[in-house]
C-alpha cells in the first residue's frame, strides 16, 4: 500500500504525464518540500471535460454521478472534504446532505455565501458505505483537485477532517495535531485544516475550535 508521500508524488508524476509544467516541488537541501504552482491557463471546465465518465479507480462502479465541486471559480477561499456521501452522490453536488447544511452555516456566518465560495472533495465518487478513501483511489482523483486548486487560485484552502488534510499535507496526519494552524499550502495559498462537519455533528462542543478557525481566515481575508 503506498504511503502519503508516494500519494502525493504520483500525482506530481501524473500531472506531468498531461503535460503540466506549473506544479514541481522545491527540493533544495535542507528545505521543506514545497509545491509552486505557477498559472496554469486551464478553466475549470477543461478540467472537468478531461476527467469525462471517469472510470480511472473503483469507486467509479458505485457511483451514481460525480461530484467535481461547485462554487465561485475565483474564489478566494476553497473548502475541501473527503468524498460525496450518499446526498452527494444522488444529486452530484458536494456537501449538500446533514453535514452540508452545517458547512452551510459556517460559510454563512463567515459572512459569505457558497456561491462566493468553492467547494470541493479529495475524491469525486461516493466510497462505498461512507468509508474512508484508498490510497490508490487518492492517487487517480487528487491530480484533478490540484489543477482544479490551480485554476482557482484561492488564498486560503480549508480541508475538513484528516483524510482531506492527509491528502493535501502529503503525509498522514491527525487531525488534533494540526488543526487549527495556518500553513503555505503552496506559493500565495495558506492551508487551514479543521474538523470535519460530520465531526462537528457528532461532537457539537468542537463547533467552538472551528469557529476560532474560521475567525483566522476572516481576519486573514477581511471578511467581516
Ligand atoms: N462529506 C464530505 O467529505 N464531502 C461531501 O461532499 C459530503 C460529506
Amino acid at each position: 500500500m503506498p504511503d502519503a508521500l508516494n500519494v502525493f508524488k504520483s500525482s506530481l508524476s501524473y500531472l506531468e504525464t498531461r503535460g503540466m509544467r506549473y506544479v514541481r516541488l522545491d527540493t533544495r537541501a535542507g528545505r521543506e518540500p514545497e509545491i509552486m504552482i505557477e498559472g496554469g491557463n486551464e478553466t475549470l471546465d477543461d478540467i472537468r471535460t478531461d476527467l469525462g465518465d471517469c472510470k480511472r479507480c473503483g469507486l467509479s462502479r458505485f457511483r451514481t454521478n460525480i461530484v467535481f465541486g461547485e462554487g465561485n471559480p475565483d474564489a478566494d477561499l476553497m473548502f475541501i472534504g473527503e468524498g460525496p456521501g450518499e446526498d452527494e452522490d444522488l444529486s452530484g453536488r458536494p456537501f449538500v446532505g446533514k453535514a452540508g447544511r452545517l458547512l452551510t452555516d459556517i460559510i454563512a456566518a463567515m459572512k459569505t455565501t457558497r456561491e462566493n465560495v468553492y467547494i470541493a472533495n479529495i475524491v469525486k465518487c461516493r466510497p462505498p458505505g461512507n468509508r474512508t478513501p484508498m490510497d490508490d483511489e487518492v492517487i487517480c482523483c487528487v491530480p484533478f483537485l490540484m489543477r482544479q486548486i490551480s485554476a482557482i487560485s484561492p488564498r486560503v484552502i480549508v480541508s475538513l477532517g484528516a483524510p482531506a488534510a492527509s491528502a493535501l499535507f502529503n503525509k498522514k496526519v491527525k487531525i488534533s495535531s494540526v488543526r487549527g494552524r495556518f500553513c503555505d499550502f503552496a506559493q500565495g495559498i495558506k492551508l487551514m485544516p479543521t474538523f470535519h462537519p460530520a465531526y462537528l455533528l457528532r461532537n457539537p462542543k468542537d463547533k467552538r475550535l472551528v469557529w476560532e478557525d474560521m475567525q483566522k481566515i476572516m481576519d486573514y481575508l477581511k471578511l467581516r
